[in-house]
């Protein structure tokens, strides 16, 4: 039996907040496109990731039409605790840069935009199998795959982006011979709780210490986010809550914090590292987001640097298709290396600065708490950490 052939103009593989941020700006732009997702909506929904958005994502949910529980159930945050030294130093990005940052979390950005492709009748098919791109730089590439149902199904189109993830299949069928990838791995990890408790403080604490880095975040008003550094192989059953509590309060303690405690409802230990793939197009086929990069989570620039690869790459497949000009797409690469680039550094830097290395010094530690003082104590610094956090307007 042959696959069902659809044909669209724009394919796209992930149906994450990239795959579905893309498919919604283009639907406003009057373009049609199929998104294929291997998960089942359910499961995209309850994937935690990073809650920060940074004000163009918000602007871009805005802009968008879909920002009624951003903007109403979002926590508008005009800043940071950076902790050190045993104080808190609180880096005001209003009256540094003019800008805030939303505390939203990624979950809620997916069931939004699926939300408003439901809504507006777009082609998701999520629960998918046995995916394959085929003729990527034809001017027919396609996506074929077996469906929720068990049926063999192909989408043959104009563009096909690769908007899946950091396992991306789509980036694998760049030939070597035309792609360079770029890796850092990092010694530790994050080991990451929901907890049941109110807020701790009324922004997010970015915590050094002897002990190790932690982070203070947030959700609602009774529930919490928050994470410490781990070794990257950690067992999540050797902790108790009784014994990550403690752990938590030693670190932010050293700085004169104390955290509300709550049931710890959910625990996980995350990975982390830097990669790029570059270019981010080959022939007909483009990548956006995790596919194309992946940052360290500190300062949770995944998600922001996502959502602008898209808006950038809705505008130029726009103009690609009204122009009927696919060379129209190869300032796509630069343009959005830019930005990547800009946060490779600013999180690495972040990561780097804050958590404790692999068998630290007592000099190590000491320097850390000078490069930290030097940021908090110049306004030259403390600018650039909120530039960078609250993200960067766009250069065009
Ligand atoms: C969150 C995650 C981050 O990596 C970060 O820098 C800030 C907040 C969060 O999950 O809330």
């Amino acid at each position: 039996m042959p696959p069902d052939l659809t044909r669209t103009r724009v394919g796209i593989v992930g149906g994450g907040p990239a795959g579905l941020m893309l498919s919604h700006l283009l639907a406003r732009a009057g373009i049609d496109s199929v998104v294929v997702e291997l998960r089942t909506r359910e499961e995209v929904e309850h994937t935690h990731r990073a809650g920060i958005l940074e004000q163009d994502s918000v602007r871009l949910l805005d802009e968008t039409g879909v920002s009624d529980r951003v903007l109403r159930d979002g926590y508008r945050h005009e800043g940071i605790d950076l902790a050190f030294g045993g104080a808190g130093h609180r880096i005001d990005f209003e009256a540094l840069v003019g800008a805030s940052v939303q505390l939203y979390p990624q979950t809620d950005v997916f069931i939004d935009l699926a939300d408003a492709r439901d809504r507006d009748g777009g082609d998701v098919r999520y629960d998918v199998n046995e995916v394959g791109v085929v003729d990527v730089t034809s001017d027919q590439p396609g996506v074929l795959f077996t469906d929720s149902a068990g049926e063999r199904q192909e989408v043959r189109c104009d563009y096909l982006v690769g908007a899946d993830g950091s396992r991306s299949i789509c980036r694998d069928s760049f030939p070597e011979s035309q792609r360079r990838q770029f890796f850092r791995e990092y010694p530790f990890a994050w080991f990451g709780i929901l907890c049941e408790a109110p807020p701790s403080a009324p922004e997010l604490i970015y915590n050094h210490s002897e002990r190790g880095f932690a982070l203070i975040s947030q959700r609602t008003e009774t529930l919490q986010r928050m994470y410490f550094q781990c070794d990257p192989h950690e067992d999540v059953d050797d902790w108790s809550d009784d014994r990550i509590w403690e752990e938590l309060q030693t670190r932010v303690g050293a700085n004169g914090y104390t955290l509300q405690e709550g049931p710890i409802t959910s625990r996980t230990v995350l990975p982390f590292r830097s990669f790029v793939q570059e270019p981010m197009r080959h022939g007909n086929l483009l990548l956006a987001g995790d596919a194309a990069h992946t940052v360290p989570p500190t300062g949770a620039k995944g998600l922001n640097l996502a959502l602008a690869d898209v808006r950038v790459l809705a505008e130029e497949l726009e103009r690609a298709i009204s122009k009927k000009d696919g060379s129209l797409l190869d300032s796509y690469t630069e343009r959005a290396l830019d930005r990547v680039w800009k946060a490779q550094h600013f999180s690495y830097w972040m990561t780097t600065m804050l958590h404790r290395p692999a068998e630290a010094s007592p000099f190590d530690l000491r320097r850390q708490v000078g490069e930290l003082s030097s940021v908090v104590s110049s306004t030259a610094g403390s600018t650039y950490l909120a530039e960078a956090y609250t993200g960067w307007p766009d250069r065009d």
